[in-house]
């Protein structure tokens, strides 16, 4: 008896072998189109996506040591071709106008809206581009958006003496409140702690699966996005109703008719101002979180990014703010900000889309696949970067700049290269300045921390924090 069970069991175990490897091959034969670059295509359905997300970085480096740079998977629900490599990720970013534009997930733009910068393309990408640089430009940075951070810095950096802080909580705050008040002047009133909770919604919601059941993230998320244009809309409205003295912020200028080159609609300027505190909300709250760790492990870089600080200090008032010329002194605290983004690799890489079929790298892309420029890497290059896996700074400020190189991606590349670079470094480095000349500080110990798929600790980063 005992036989015949373990005969049907080796029967039953053949026949579900047999069958997953005729799905597996079913797939491989469903995308095996000619001209189609080399790669596997995993299960129908689900690709290779519990491989991507399991095995991270390692999975990429596996498929490239086996295929090249430039391989075909089945990703996050789509076919995907994956390019590793710098020049050609360079020639992808360049010619968006080839139809190659962004491919973010469909759950993003639904929560981010329509006229959001990544769901536009050619003269509509062009014109919004231009009405957000406006906003963003290194006058403004100098004029308006510096006094309103250090001002912001001083009070969120305040009473952290003698405190337990998560610090992954407390940037989090800081990257979306920082960006409330350049973008509204709102700082801590009734609408910024309901804008807050709703827009943590929205982020999580963006990251999610677009299945519209209740009480899913995605659900949550597009909820919140309502919640948040109706606040603004009625902002919108407050501002129009009072006085025609035009506020001295982000949405006072998008408002301004008059003299304003760029003419946006209410629709275009509420998903702008979404768009501007969602993408500068995890990337300059998780850089942050990082510089402190990689500062806390680093004690010599500590050092020299205190003297830095001090030596800005020294020359002011205790009351003094950071000005441009302060900003435009910090060399190292900038190498501290490229080395902690190289190191801890905050962005991936960048996703786009092909609108036709076309020829790339001497194969041929159908139409609809999703193009992932995997910059991580590059990051690691032990040519561009000797000795990759330490955290250097002084790299950075060698005579030949690796920032204005071609393989420099951290900010993307192209048409699309972040335009919020130097406002986002204008950011963290006055965090960076109140929070070495106010304290030092010790971790507790034991916070775990994720590299990927994105940078963050699961369940909180926490310091104990002294005044220095
Ligand atoms: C350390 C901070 C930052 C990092 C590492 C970073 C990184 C990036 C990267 C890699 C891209 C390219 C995306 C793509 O090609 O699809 C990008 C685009 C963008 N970033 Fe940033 N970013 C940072 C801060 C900011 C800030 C503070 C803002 C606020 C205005 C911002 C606004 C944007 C926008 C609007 C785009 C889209 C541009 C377009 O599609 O034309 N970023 N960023």
């Amino acid at each position: 008896m005992s036989m015949a069970v373990f005969l049907v069991a080796i029967i039953c175990v053949f026949l579900v072998l047999c069958f997953c490897s005729a799905l597996l091959r079913l797939n491989e034969v469903r995308f095996s189109k000619k001209g189609l670059p080399p790669g596997t295509m995993g299960w129908p359905v689900f690709g290779e996506t519990t491989e991507f997300l399991k095995q991270g970085p390692s999975f990429m480096k596996d498929q490239r040591a086996r295929y090249g740079s430039f391989f075909k998977s089945h990703i996050l629900g789509c076919p995907t071709i994956v390019s590793m490599d710098a020049e050609l990720n360079r020639y992808i970013l360049m010619n968006e106008s080839k139809g190659l534009v962004p491919g973010y997930p469909q759950s993003m733009l639904d929560i981010l809206g329509k006229c959001n910068i990544a769901a536009v393309h050619g003269s509509t990408h062009k014109y919004m581009r231009g009405a957000l640089l406006s906003i963003i430009s290194p006058t403004m940075i100098r004029d308006q958006l510096l006094p309103k951070i250090d001002h912001f810095m001083r009070t969120h950096l305040a009473n952290w003496d003698n405190k337990l802080i998560n610090i992954q909580d407390k940037t989090k705050e800081m990257a979306f409140l920082s960006s409330l008040k350049q973008v509204a002047g709102i700082e801590s009133s009734s609408i910024s702690g309901q804008f807050m909770s709703e827009f943590f919604k929205l982020v999580l919601g963006t990251l999610s699966l677009p299945i519209d059941l209740p009480g899913s993230n995605y659900r949550r998320g597009i909820q919140a996005r309502k919640n948040i244009v109706s606040i603004l809309n009625q902002l919108l409205e407050e501002r129009r109703a009072a006085s025609p003295e035009t506020h001295q912020d982000m949405l006072g200028y998008l408002m301004r008719k008059d003299d304003c080159r760029y003419k946006l609609t209410d629709e275009e300027i509420i998903d702008m101002i979404i768009t501007i505190i969602y993408s500068g909300y995890e990337t300059v709250s998780t850089t942050s979180m990082m510089a402190v760790k990689y500062l806390h492990d680093h004690p010599k870089v500590l050092e020299e990014l205190r003297k830095e600080h001090f030596a800005v200090r020294e020359k002011k008032k205790p009351d003094d703010p950071i000005n441009w010329n302060d900003l435009k002194s910090m060399k190292f605290t900038r190498a501290v900000i490229f080395e902690t983004s190289r190191l801890a690799t905050i962005v991936n890489g960048v996703l786009r889309k092909t609108t036709k079929e076309m020829e790339l790298n001497g194969y041929l892309i159908p139409k609809g696949w999703r193009i992932y420029v995997y910059t991580r890497e590059i990051n690691y290059d032990p040519f561009l970067y000797p000795d990759p896996l330490a955290f250097n700074p002084w790299r950075w400020l060698e005579e030949k700049s690796i920032e204005s190189q071609n393989c420099f991606f951290i900010f993307g590349g192209g048409t699309r290269q972040c335009p919020g670079k130097e406002l986002g470094i204008a950011e963290i480095s006055t965090f960076l300045h109140y929070f070495v000349t106010s304290y030092r500080w010790e971790e507790v110990g034991g916070d775990k921390l994720m590299k990927f798929p994105r940078v963050q600790a699961p369940n909180g980063f926490r310091i104990r924090v002294s005044s220095y």
